[in-house]
């Protein structure tokens, strides 16, 4: 290479690396002022005085968590779970099958057993399978998410104690705040997240309009 060439090639490199650069913290503003970073407890909602507005606001800060990775990836619109915060594709490719446990032989539990694999970065829980296409939440808005978890045609036949039993209890739902290695959990903790639910019900149970 001449010379010449050479200092056109090394102001081309600065030229996009500045491109780069400038790409590179649009995104990152973009991407902090996003992500909400504290889950809020069900009692500073209280001094909401309209019970309509309380309950629209606690399901709301509920979605923090409900619209987080570690709970869409498992409640896709389509037959094949995602995974990571980008909520990518899986690899490899699984299906859910009649059950939500996987085709043959790519069965759920073959890879994800009782327990988290630190070492092979894998989550773990005995009850690993995909939420069925009632219960699609990828891609939905909040308002919808809410319509379709109230509603006992789609939500596995649960009445409003059932939902916060559910929320608070169930231990795969659990898992999202004990990820294995390196996995972001949800936001706060189950029992927070249960006492929002809770609280939401106790004021009527009220979602954002569609
Ligand atoms: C061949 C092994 C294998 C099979 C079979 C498999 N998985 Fe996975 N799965 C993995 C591995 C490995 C990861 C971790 C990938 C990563 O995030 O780096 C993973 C990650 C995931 C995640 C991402 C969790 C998160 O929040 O990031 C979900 C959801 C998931 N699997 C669901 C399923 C479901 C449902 C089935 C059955 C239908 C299934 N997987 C079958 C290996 C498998
Ligand atoms: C490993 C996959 C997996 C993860 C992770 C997961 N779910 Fe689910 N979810 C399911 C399956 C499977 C069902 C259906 C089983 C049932 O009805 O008991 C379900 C059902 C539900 C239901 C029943 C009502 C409805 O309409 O959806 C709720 C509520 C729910 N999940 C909430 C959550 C929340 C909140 C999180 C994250 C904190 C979460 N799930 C994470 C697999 C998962």
């Amino acid at each position: 290479m001449r010379w010449a060439n050479v200092s056109r090639f090394a102001t081309g490199m600065l030229v996009a690396g500045a491109a780069a650069l400038s790409v590179y913290s649009v995104c990152q503003a973009q991407t902090t002022s996003a992500v909400p970073v504290v889950l809020r407890s069900a009692n500073e909602f209280s001094s909401i005085a309209n019970k309509n507005d309380r309950s629209i606001a606690l399901f709301n800060e509920a979605a923090k968590v409900i619209d987080s990775p570690r709970c869409l990836n498992c409640h896709p619109v389509t037959n094949r779970p995602s995974q990571g915060d980008a909520m990518t594709p899986h690899q490899p490719l699984v299906l859910r099958g009649a059950d939500g446990h996987g085709v043959a032989p790519m069965l759920c539990a073959n890879c994800h057993r009782a327990e988290n694999s630190d070492t092979g970065h894998v989550p773990g829980n005995p009850k690993w399978h995909l939420a069925p296409l009632s219960m699609a939440w990828q891609g939905k808005s909040i308002a919808q998410i809410c319509a379709g978890i109230k509603d006992r045609s789609r939500n596995g036949d649960r009445d409003l104690a059932a939902l916060v039993e559910h929320m608070s209890k169930d231990d795969l739902v659990g898992w999202a705040w004990k990820t294995d290695a390196g996995r972001k959990p949800a936001l706060g903790t189950q029992a927070q997240f249960g006492g929002l639910i809770q609280a939401w019900v106790d004021s009527g149970a009220v979602c954002p309009p569609l």
